[in-house]
């Protein structure tokens, strides 16, 4: 028995795979109906450059600026959050793509509304993604892009300042601010959008892709 196969016995993962991957595309599909996938994807490659990205950058007042550009000094580092960087911004091309796709094929209808509510709250925590990503560099563009930021939020009504001082940690954008972005980024957004995912990927499973171009 080879290795494979031992841990076949074992974990039985052939058939689990099938179960999930061996299924025959539906017919009616187009190029259009591969933008969702193409976001998933591109959320992968995030978390891998993410992590990576968290072995060498340091979240704190004094050291953050300086860490980025000790990544900046080796080939790799630079190209790892340039990756990062176009990854974030095609993500959000391509989910709003993905929406407008589901918009035209009117497939946010019933049985799938809970897919389309599911899906807005995956916009939400990609643009989460990108607002508290964007601090972390924490140069004057990232400082200052934060600080107007936070006062559009303070300035929703009633809810608006109290919000904007929880993010903050106080009531200017300070170190304080880069610790709680930076929990926020690559703790709570990713596990709050595998959540989110797992919903949307389990009912599409259940009532299948709509097939209505
Ligand atoms: C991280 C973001 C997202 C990922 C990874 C994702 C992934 C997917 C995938 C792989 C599919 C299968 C069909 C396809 O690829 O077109 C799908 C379907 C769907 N998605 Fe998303 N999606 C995301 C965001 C959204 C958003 C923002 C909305 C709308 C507000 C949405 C609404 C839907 C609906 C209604 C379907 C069912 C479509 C059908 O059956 O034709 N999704 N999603
Ligand atoms: C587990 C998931 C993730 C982890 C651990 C992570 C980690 C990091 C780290 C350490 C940085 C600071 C390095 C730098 O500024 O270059 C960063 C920056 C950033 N992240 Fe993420 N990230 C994750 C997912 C995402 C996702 C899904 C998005 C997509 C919207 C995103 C968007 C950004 C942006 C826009 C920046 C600023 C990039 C820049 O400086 O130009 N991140 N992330």
């Amino acid at each position: 028995m080879n290795v494979i196969e031992y841990l076949n016995s074992r974990f039985g993962f052939t058939r689990r795979h099938r179960s999930v991957f061996d299924r025959s595309a539906p017919s009616g599909v187009n190029y259009f109906f591969c933008l969702g996938g193409i976001t998933f994807t591109l959320f992968l490659a995030q978390v891998t450059t993410g992590l990576l990205l968290a072995m060498s950058y340091i979240p704190s007042e004094a050291e953050a600026y300086q860490s980025i550009q000790q990544l900046h000094a080796s080939g790799s580092g630079l190209m790892l959050r340039s990756f990062h960087h176009w990854a974030a911004n095609l993500m959000v091309v391509t989910i709003i793509l993905h929406m407008m796709r589901v918009f035209v094929t009117g497939s946010y209808k019933s049985p799938r509304e809970l897919n389309w509510l599911a899906g807005a709250m995956l916009l939400l925590l990609t643009l989460g993604f990108g607002f508290t990503g964007y601090l972390l560099p924490w140069d004057q563009k990232a400082y200052w892009a934060t600080v107007v930021g936070t006062n559009m939020l303070a300035s929703v009504p009633l809810v608006g300042p109290g919000l904007a001082a929880l993010f903050k940690g106080g009531s200017d954008v300070s170190g304080q601010t880069l610790v709680r972005f930076y929990s926020i980024h690559a703790l709570w957004l990713p596990l709050l959008t595998a959540f989110f995912l797992w919903i949307h990927f389990h009912v599409l499973r259940r009532v299948g892709i709509s097939r209505s171009l």
